[in-house]
């Protein structure tokens, strides 16, 4: 199964009424356990790589390269995007080396200058055929303070998505980012409000705080690409601590990282279970 565009992924299952789930990867591990978890699901995903976790591994090309390749190799759909960039330079290095996509979060800027700033990013990935998410309405979290109150507003998203030309947004409706309980209250009713108001696919970030009903009723009233980090890292930690703990001769990196990889791969499966299921009002 060749490394699959974003909108070939995302464009059927806004039709279908189903979501996406997109996953960030970090180390190999990751992306290996993300894929092994779609393909026991028989579902297409996305495999992000933020900015943060390029940072961490000091350059874009060695462990996007490796991302590229793990999705080429999977027996299901995988596309492979480029998460929460704020540099334009990034970006462009992203599409140069394959990515399928792009998230460019202008988010902390204004109005004004997100609008002047993702329009010039979606012209060069455009003419170098890479889809382009953005995000208006700033999901907090990612600098550790938790910031749910934020709110999109549907008039103003409608005007960006045409300003820009964007293929898909991320918008607040709830959330925040690096959530360890899957508790966060969704506004439904922006959430539907802005599926009729704006004409590109919807972006759920901070999906880590949200539990699977709540998950379900998002991708219900219109979300469709679901961004989950925290949770499986979550669950990767737990694995390994408890591998670590049961044998403290452990020393094999492959013994330990192995049980999180296997426990993240579960989860996926599971969790493309719930974002796959058909609305109850279909
Ligand atoms: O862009 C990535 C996501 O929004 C993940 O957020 O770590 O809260 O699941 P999360
Ligand atoms: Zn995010």
């Amino acid at each position: 199964m060749p490394l699959t565009g974003t909108g070939a992924i995302v464009t059927p299952a806004v039709s279908a009424a189903r979501g996406v789930g997109a996953f960030n990867v970090i180390q190999l591990e990751h992306a290996q356990a993300i894929v092994a978890g779609a393909e026991a699901a028989g579902s297409p995903v996305v495999l992000q790589l933020s900015e943060n976790a390029v940072r961490y591994h000091g350059a874009l090309a060695p462990v996007g390269s490796a991302v590229l390749a793990v999705a080429r190799a999977a027996e299901v759909p995988v596309a492979v995007h480029l998460d929460h960039a704020t540099r334009p330079e990034l970006v462009y290095e992203a599409v140069e080396l394959g990515f399928s996509s792009v998230m460019f979060d202008a988010s902390a800027l204004d109005y004004e200058e997100n609008v002047r700033t993702t329009a010039e990013v979606v012209a060069h990935c455009h003419a170098a055929g890479a889809w382009v998410e953005a995000e208006l309405g700033k999901v907090g979290g990612k600098d550790g303070v938790h910031a749910p109150g934020v709110r999109t507003d549907p008039g103003e998203a409608a005007a960006f998505v045409t300003a820009t030309g964007v293929d898909a947004l991320a918008v607040a409706v709830g959330t925040s980012h690096a959530m360890l309980t899957r508790d966060a209250a969704l506004d439904f009713e922006l959430i539907a409000a802005l599926r009729k108001a704006v004409p590109v696919p919807l972006v759920l970030h901070g999906s880590s705080g949200v539990g699977d009903e709540h998950l379900s009723r998002a991708i219900e009233h219109g979300m469709t690409k679901v961004n989950i980090a925290t949770h499986l890292n979550k669950v990767f930690t737990t694995a390994v601590r408890r591998a670590l703990a049961e044998n403290a001769e452990l020393v094999d990196t492959r013994r330990y990282l192995g049980a999180g990889r296997t426990a993240v791969a579960g989860e996926v499966t599971r969790l493309l279970g719930v974002l796959k299921a058909v609305p109850s009002t279909a």
